[in-house]
């Protein structure tokens, strides 16, 4: 397929780029009125108009995008999109004034909903699942992880990251599983914190890893659910398998999670709606990605994420979804990005390269998604005639995504 007259051929890095950290983050290069070859699933060549080469010229199949620009897929790090039912009576419940925390010690909240997944078959799952992944390809996203975490028994976590496997033979995207059974306790656990840990350790490890079912271990480390030593204890214990951690850190309160996450080489430490300098300091120049979820605080109506301290000291920064049940009932992207320059004040550029490279690097797919580059798989979408690239995120909660192309065919799910 060969698309010309892009107005903007958006994120062409260079392929040797796998991440941006601090500064990095204000460059995306962008390629105005440029042609884009792809072939077999992959990108194959790129360039001026003004330079096409008149045997790329004459190939079928070819997209005019005069006035649009193209983008490298949305990169979404952080859901946990596998779960039985919505949770809106909480909704209600946040609007007369009830807490997060509130709603979860009276019942409701994640345990709420692992009530609900224990009941429904992996089919039905499966099939909710897949309803909200279509949706959120649509909206540009083309490349995915996903939590467990609904479970909280062997059976029903496994249960889970047999859906998550589903989807990945199910869907023409990439992606990543994530263990998170340590995301709260059970109540047959609530006062035997040992013994939920001690089954996560000696019999849902080994299974998981048995059928290899989790690219990555993550754990809610935050008061009240998993204390620093407990998710020391659990990291540690994933490490022997292979899993590297994901993990969730000072959502709600600053829990000494980023910290862990970093002694433990994490891949991503996410949320991060409390900061302090001990965090900036800790993240600065550090390999761990701090992800960060603009439209859970927007839920919730928590604090946003320091996201200028981060980029200040030189940290490597992703933007993702969150989409669950209960924090970020929403899967879009788009409105991830505007609420990221809205309301973290990053610049539309440091948006973008949040949610696509940076995104994918989050996930360890920035080799093959993340950044229109050769030999990176074709996962991309055309926007609508634009006037530039800050429309995208300035006209927030309007899409302006026209077509996905999903490894090199247009995708209509
Ligand atoms: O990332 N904070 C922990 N987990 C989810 C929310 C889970 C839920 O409320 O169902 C989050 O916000
Ligand atoms: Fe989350």
């Amino acid at each position: 397929m060969l698309i010309i007259n892009i107005k903007g051929l958006v994120g062409v890095h260079p392929k040797e780029k796998i991440s941006l950290r601090g500064n990095e983050m204000a460059n995306l290069p962008v390629l105005e009125n440029a042609w884009l070859l792809l072939e077999d699933g992959l990108i194959k060549d790129f360039g001026l108009m003004s330079e096409i080469p008149s045997s790329i010229l004459h190939l079928p199949s070819s997209i005019n995008a005069k006035g649009k620009f193209v983008f490298p897929s949305w990169c979404d790090s952080h859901t946990h999109i596998v779960f039985a039912a919505p949770r809106e009576e909480e909704f209600v419940m946040k609007i007369e004034g009830k807490t997060y925390e509130d709603i979860a010690a009276a019942g409701g909240g994640i345990l709420n909903s692992a009530k609900k997944l224990e009941q429904a078959t992996e089919d039905e799952l499966f099939k909710r699942a897949s309803l909200r992944l279509a949706d959120m390809i649509k909206q540009g996203t083309g490349a995915v992880e996903i939590k467990s975490g609904y479970g909280l028994t062997v059976e029903s976590e496994l249960k889970m990251l047999r859906v998550i496997r589903r989807l990945k033979e199910a869907f023409p995207i990439p992606i990543k599983a994530t263990l998170l059974a340590a995301h709260a306790y059970p109540l047959a656990y609530k006062e035997n914190h040992k013994g939920y840990i001690n089954l996560i350790i000696a019999q849902l490890l080994p299974l998981v890893a048995k059928e290899n079912l989790a690219d990555y271990i993550d754990v809610f480390c935050e008061k009240g659910f998993f204390s620093i030593a407990e998710t020391d204890e659990i990291l540690s214990a994933a490490a022997k398998y292979g899993l590297k951690p994901k993990i969730h850190a000072n959502q709600l309160s600053i829990s000494g999670g980023v910290q862990i996450g970093v002694k433990h080489n994490a891949i991503s430490v996410d949320h991060l709606e409390e900061t302090d300098n001990e965090v900036l300091s800790t993240l600065a120049h550090n390999e761990t990605i701090a992800t960060l979820l603009p439209s859970c605080s927007f839920y919730l109506d928590i604090p946003f994420a320091n996201a200028r301290g981060l980029i200040n000291n030189s940290a490597k920064v992703a933007i993702a979804t969150d989409y669950n049940p209960g924090s970020t009932p929403s899967g879009n992207m788009n409105f991830v990005v505007s609420l990221a320059c809205i309301k973290l004040k990053m610049l539309p550029e440091e948006a973008i390269n949040a949610a696509t490279l940076n995104g994918a690097a989050a996930m360890e797919l920035s080799n093959q998604m993340g950044s229109i580059a050769i030999g990176k798989k074709a996962n991309l979408f055309i926007t609508r005639a634009m006037p530039s690239l800050a429309f995208l995120p300035y006209s927030f909660g309007q899409s302006q995504i026209e077509t996905v192309i999903l490894n090199g065919e247009i995708y209509n799910g």
